[in-house]
């Protein structure tokens, strides 16, 4: 199987169905290791309840190479091959995405290219669009703008709040994630070098 690592930064709901899809005989991950920066996420209690390693590294005080390079030895010690983020609320310096470079998803609570960033439901919202949905992607230097691996849609209702708007594409976003990246890693023949 190949070894995936999840970084999140809060909840941690997409971390955990990734977990709870790994555990089927056919999933062609297994989940090494669940990273923060946040030490106190509540998807990392979650994770260790779960028996699965887990790192916390704050980044606070810290010039940011060296944030990364505690989180990349972390990562490089479990024997990560590939990175899942699952509301991970930072963005990876370019010397990092050059090292994992094509080994990095993300994913997003919008159709991409559409609202790259932060507030998407309630933009989605304030611009009347008939639907909403999430997207996962490689990440690349470049915010939310990495090849697409798969999307989800969802009806967006009258009287829907952002809040309302959110549980609904959460939903499938539990569903997309472990099938989407299940199928990109399924399709990694020998493995892809490190930079
Ligand atoms: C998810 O909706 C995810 O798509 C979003 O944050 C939420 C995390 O929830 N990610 C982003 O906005 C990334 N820019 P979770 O911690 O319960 O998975």
């Amino acid at each position: 199987k190949r070894r995936l690592a999840i970084l999140i930064s809060g909840r941690g709901s997409n971390m955990a169905a990734l977990v709870e899809a790994s555990s089927a005989v056919d999933c062609p991950y297994e989940v090494v290791l669940v990273a923060s920066d946040k030490p106190a996420a509540a998807g990392l209690a979650w994770a260790a309840d779960h028996g699965i390693a887990t790192f916390a590294q704050s980044p606070k005080g810290l010039p940011k190479a060296e944030y990364e390079a505690a989180i990349n030895a972390a990562l490089r010690e479990a024997g990560a091959e590939a990175i899942a983020l699952a509301g991970y609320m930072r963005l990876l310096s370019d010397g990092f995405v050059a090292r994992w470079r094509g080994r990095i998803v993300n994913i997003h609570p919008s159709l991409l290219p559409k609202y790259k960033g932060l507030d998407t439901h309630a933009r989605a919202l304030a611009a009347g669009d008939a639907v909403a949905g999430c997207s996962v992607h490689l990440v690349t230097e470049e915010l939310d703008a990495g090849e697409l691996l798969g999307q989800a849609e969802v009806p967006v209702l009258p009287d829907d709040t952002a809040d309302t708007l959110s549980a609904r594409v959460l939903e499938q976003e539990h569903r997309l994630y472990p099938e989407t990246v299940a199928r990109w890693l399924r399709g990694w023949s020998d493995g892809i070098p490190f930079s």
